[in-house]
């Protein structure tokens, strides 16, 4: 009993001192200007210490990735904080590997800034760019996936890479939120974006794009994202996706076909059932002008179709494992929910792709 109560009283004392320190930092602790240096010396800023270093390098129009908008459950914010960071916060460690932490990698929403302090930013990141942008068009494709297609404004031009993303500033009643959105459109359409959007029950970021109008105004931030696509003409394509996971194959695989008309790709799309099959002519139309793609959508759901389906039946990696041989050198492109993600990934190192040749996004 004593020993219960003891164990109270220091568990509420911490919860108050830690309390205590908490508003004393916010109200009573200022710490300054302090220095802001990017990249040694190419960039020198100042800003106002106490505040987060995303937020400080969000408001000089320096824009990290931050899917989660900053609070610390993404981890796609790293940058390398040199000097002046303060100790890794326990928050963060979930996030870096023991190699990042020795690096100094940083989670930048996690970073408060408190002295002056250096930072290194990769030139992409640099160049990323806050976008005005109006609806021009907007339709679901299934139930519960909008499409949308939004015309840039200022600045009028974007130039992105198929598997990168834009970060939609999306408003709720409690300020702006950002949330990360593939962009569907292909490369060589640089004056506009398309987004395809699930909505998730209670979103905030997803209920705003189902609700935006045409003619209504969108601002984002981007592109993000390090997929690069395999130069080699030779290397064979393999787009592995399911639902809203479609966004950056359609990206893919447009562009691919642009550039190279002969090259080899294959699309497997996972569906559950017939109503959630989109795009399918489309790209069967694709498949007529370019031989060397190969369309495979499958149905999970045994069964549903009503004899009517032709195409492959069960999870999208049986499909996977099923169309594709062995011993041909390849790039592979996964986007979907982690366990299709996690049995696609299982497939193709069966079939002799490099772990480090297969990207994936998981949403
Ligand atoms: C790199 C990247 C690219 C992405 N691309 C796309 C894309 O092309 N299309 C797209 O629709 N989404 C995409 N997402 C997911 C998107 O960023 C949002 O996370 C998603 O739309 C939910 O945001 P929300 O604000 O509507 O929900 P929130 O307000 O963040 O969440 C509301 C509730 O739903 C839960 N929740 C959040 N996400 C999901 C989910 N996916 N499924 C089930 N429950 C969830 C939360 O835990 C919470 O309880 C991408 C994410 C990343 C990181
Ligand atoms: S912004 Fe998501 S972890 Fe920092």
């Amino acid at each position: 009993m004593v020993y219960l109560l003891s164990v109270a009283v220091f568990g509420g004392l911490a919860i108050v001192l830690s309390g205590v320190l908490i508003v004393a930092e916010r109200f009573l602790v200022n710490y300054g200007i302090c220095k802001l240096d990017i990249n040694a010396g190419e960039k020198p800023l100042e800003v106002q210490g106490g505040q987060t270093l995303l937020a400080a390098l969000y408001a000089n129009e320096i824009f990290i990735p931050s899917a989660c908008g900053g609070k610390g459950s993404c981890g796609h914010c790293k940058i390398t904080v040199p000097n002046g960071g303060g100790p890794v916060l326990p928050t963060e460690l979930s996030y870096l590997s023991r190699q990042e932490v020795r690096a100094n990698v940083r989670l930048a929403c996690q970073v408060k800034i408190r002295e002056d302090i250096f930072v290194r930013i990769p030139d992409e990141m640099l160049n990323v760019k806050l976008f005005g942008a109006e609806v021009e068009y907007a339709a679901m494709l299934t139930h519960d996936i909008r499409e949308l297609r939004m015309r840039l404004k200022e600045p009028a031009q974007i130039s992105q890479r198929p598997g990168q993303y834009a970060q939609i500033e999306a408003s709720s009643p409690d300020g702006p939120v950002y949330r990360a959105y593939s962009i569907s459109s292909p490369s060589y359409e640089s004056d506009v974006i398309e987004l395809m959007v699930r909505l998730v029950p209670g979103g905030v970021g997803s209920t705003y794009l189902h609700n935006l109008k045409v003619g209504d105004s969108v601002s984002f931030t981007g592109p993000y994202g390090e997929f690069y696509l395999n130069e080699d003409p030779s290397v064979e394509i393999i787009c592995v996706g399911g639902g809203c996971g479609m966004a950056p194959m359609k990206n893919i695989i447009y562009t691919l076909y642009s550039r190279w008309p002969d090259r080899s790709c294959w699309l497997f799309f996972g569906c559950r059932t017939t109503d959630d099959v989109f795009y399918l002519k489309q790209f069967q139309q694709l498949a007529q002008k370019h031989p060397n793609f190969h369309v495979v959508y499958a149905l999970s759901d045994e069964s549903n179709g009503d004899g009517q389906w032709e195409g492959e039946r069960g999870f999208i990696h049986l499909a996977v494992d099923k169309k594709l041989k062995t011993g041909v050198e390849r790039q592979a492109f996964l986007c979907g929910p982690p366990p299709m993600i996690e049995a696609v990934t299982r497939v193709l190192e069966e079939k002799g792709v490099q772990a480090g040749d297969i990207f994936y996004d998981k949403f």
